[in-house]
């Protein structure tokens, strides 16, 4: 659903791109705009829901890479992996690393990267909230702290028992953390 937007999002930004370059010319400078409005939108729109694209500094990455504490088996997700830093960081130690991103220009990014860097981690584009979780051995998490309530409610019970869950400035509130490390915090399922 979401990937069928983003492709009917994209053609219709690069078609009324094309058309202002090469077509009619008497077609107001205005509509250059409109493809940027649209592939801005959905990344709008996360930033609302759970959270604006905030990368995680280096020290918490680094934090929440040890708290998490990959196995060669584990399989990891981000919850919006924003410029990518974590999940590629994670895939080096990880079987199968995946993020989700919503905003276009930044899975646009997750995706050059990949190709840049042939890392096996796998870029996917959709919204968090509509996601399978229940494979996850260790699950990172940097949003609101209103989508964390959101997480606790409706993915949270969902993940295996012992999965690992690491996030980044915001608590869990119904639960305790089982080890902390400056503003990050490590859960257990
Ligand atoms: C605070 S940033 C964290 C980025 C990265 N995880 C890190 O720690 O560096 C949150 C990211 O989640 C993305 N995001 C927010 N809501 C989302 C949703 N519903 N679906 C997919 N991505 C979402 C945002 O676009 C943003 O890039």
């Amino acid at each position: 659903m979401a990937e069928s937007a983003l492709f009917i999002t994209l053609a219709a930004s690069i078609a009324v791109g094309l058309t202002f370059l090469f077509g009619n010319p008497k077609i107001d400078p205005l509509w250059i705009f409109l493809p940027i409005v649209l592939l801005l939108i959905p990344g709008f729109y996360a930033a609302v829901i759970s959270g604006p694209f905030v990368p995680s500094a280096r020290k918490r990455t680094q934090a929440m890479l040890k708290l998490a504490d990959i196995k060669p088996e584990d399989t990891a997700y981000d919850l919006g992996f924003g410029d990518g830093r974590l999940i590629f960081a994670a895939a080096k130690n990880a079987k199968r690393a995946i993020g989700y991103e919503l905003s276009i220009p930044l899975y646009l990014f997750g995706l050059l990267r990949k190709l840049v860097s042939r890392s096996k981690v796998s870029i996917r584009y959709g919204n968090i909230w509509k996601q399978d979780y229940r494979d996850a051995d260790v699950v990172f998490c940097y949003l609101l702290p209103k989508a964390m309530v959101r997480f606790y409610k409706d993915v949270w019970p969902t993940l295996k028992p012992g999965t690992r869950v690491i996030s980044n400035a915001f608590t869990i509130h119904e639960i305790k953390p089982i080890e902390t490390d400056d503003k990050v915090y490590l859960y257990r399922r």
